[in-house]
């Protein structure tokens, strides 16, 4: 028996087949492109999800015989994003994604109406589902008369999978339409954004099933037996899950398009005020709480495109070891800030440029812009007691070590680095969709993965790195009162 973790990140589509323990059997991705039809903006089209999904399926099943077993799926997607769907359950314009900015001032306005903070447990930030729908009402006013049902990127694949619009808590906490503490929608927040409790998909944990594999694409897929599909989860819950973090203490730093510094919750205590996002995990009775920074790799692919050498080039250029502060401060607001900024109009900058600065030099000031703001999020973290023991490195950024190595300098915390292997979102999927057929008990499933090593922080640069830390913090409102 086999089952299928599905990562629909924002760069690409990953899919993982595992045994029943949740063993890696073979994986394959493919990427696709974000679409920024005007500054500030971010969509994808869901079929390019479809077609994608469907070429990668068509590989496993020619190159991995196991998958004619397949039995369970779960789906991880990136979190917030707005997929609009009429009552025929055709898309009716593409999705708009979880960077994009342009509803800054329906969130806030949102974010200012009585009740929002206390029943969604979050800013609404201008990322979350809701303010897009309210854009959508103020700018496409046909288009928002046709939706009948607004679904997450994951709910989407559910729906294509299964016939039924289904969600799970984690990723519909991000929406400002869940009461995040009831763990269901509330009545309130969907009335002040003039929507509807039918536009809504069924909700469902994480690790429950959502429903069955249509059987026309069982056939099509080669497969003869049923195959549950589980209620998934947004993509930072499904990596706690691919990493077994579900306790308190456990947590990650993960060095994605976003950069997010996760702490799992074994209770609901929200904290709106501190823009740290509190939102379901996809285990039933807990919570998780983390900072996020829209650009982390964002921020390097940015300086990679501009200089012609790819990240990992750049980051090779630096060698291993690493070295104190530059002169350079990079702020890393490509797209806006959530935590601890909420500032969808701040945009990134230089300062330190002089005439003798070279690539490296930016490519440094680039790194640690991105582990200074994982700093704001560490400090917003700890104004709400989430306890950070043991945090794992992942994401793609997590391949260069001089990275890691700063971020354990800047957060002043031990990083532990899994061997190789499976450990982040796909695989987090994938054990939901095992619990979710099998009814395997979640501590049987949801493991922590060996770690190779643990970096601790290099205490010669640690005061240079406090200092270089408190002029990025400074920077922040200089570049706001001249942009
Ligand atoms: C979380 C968030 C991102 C996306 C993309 O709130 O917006 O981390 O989930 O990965």
């Amino acid at each position: 028996m086999t089952y299928l973790g599905i990562d629909l990140g924002t760069s690409g589509l990953r899919v993982l087949l595992v045994d029943a323990d949740g063993g890696p059997i073979c994986a394959t991705e493919r990427q696709y492109d974000v679409s920024h039809p005007h500054p500030g903006w971010s969509e994808q089209d869901p079929a390019d999800w479809i077609a994608t999904l469907e070429d990668a399926i068509s590989e496993m099943r020619e190159t991995c015989p196991a998958f004619a077993g397949l039995r369970g799926i779960g789906v991880a997607g990136h979190m917030h994003g707005a997929t609009l769907l009429d009552a025929r359950g055709i898309v009716l314009r593409p999705c708009i994604l979880w960077n994009d900015q342009r509803s800054y001032a329906e969130a806030a306005e949102l974010d200012q109406t009585n009740g929002v903070r206390e029943l969604s447990g979050n800013i609404v930030f201008p990322g979350f589902t809701a303010p897009k729908l309210a854009w959508v009402r103020k700018n496409e006013p046909e288009i928002f008369k046709k939706t009948a049902k607004v679904l997450l990127p994951a709910a989407y694949l559910n729906y294509y999978l299964t016939g039924d619009y289904v969600a799970d808590m984690s990723d519909s906490a991000g929406t400002s339409w869940l009461d995040v503490g009831q763990r269901a929608w509330s009545d309130h927040l969907l009335d002040v954004s003039h929507m509807r409790r039918d536009q809504m998909p069924r909700l469902v944990e994480g690790a429950e099933a959502a429903g069955e594999l249509r059987r026309e694409l069982a056939g099509k897929w080669g497969i003869s037996n049923s195959v549950t599909v589980a209620g998934g989860a947004g993509d930072n819950a499904a990596a706690a899950c691919g990493i077994g973090a579900l306790d308190e203490g456990q947590g990650f730093v993960s060095l994605g398009t976003s950069g997010v510094l996760l702490a799992a919750r074994d209770g609901y205590r929200p904290a709106p005020e501190t823009a740290v996002h509190t939102f379901c995990h996809a285990m039933p009775g807990r919570w998780y709480q983390m900072g996020v920074m829209l650009s982390a790799t964002d921020s390097l692919n940015w300086l990679s495109r501009i200089v012609g050498q790819s990240p990992a080039e750049l980051t090779a250029a630096l060698g291993d070891t690493l070295q104190p502060p530059g002169a350079l401060r990079f702020l890393p607001y490509l797209s806006g800030e959530r935590t601890p900024h909420n500032d969808a109009d701040i945009r990134g900058g230089f300062t330190g440029l002089s005439a003798a600065t070279t690539r490296e030099d930016l490519t440094r000031a680039v790194l640690e812009g991105v582990a200074f703001g994982l700093r704001d999020s560490f400090e917003a973290l700890a104004a709400t007691d989430a306890r950070m023991d043991k945090i794992i490195a992942i994401g793609g950024g997590s391949a260069s070590r001089y990275w890691l190595q700063l971020i354990a300098t800047v957060l002043d915390i031990p990083l532990q680095l899994p061997g190789s292997g499976e450990f982040g979102a796909a695989l987090g999927a994938a054990r939901l969709g095992i619990i979710a057929s099998s009814g395997t008990a979640p501590e049987n499933v949801m493991t922590s993965p060996d770690i190779q090593e643990e970096l601790h922080p290099v205490r010669e640069h640690a005061a240079a790195f406090k200092e270089a830390y408190q002029s990025f913090r400074a920077a922040y409102p200089v570049i706001k009162a001249i942009q």
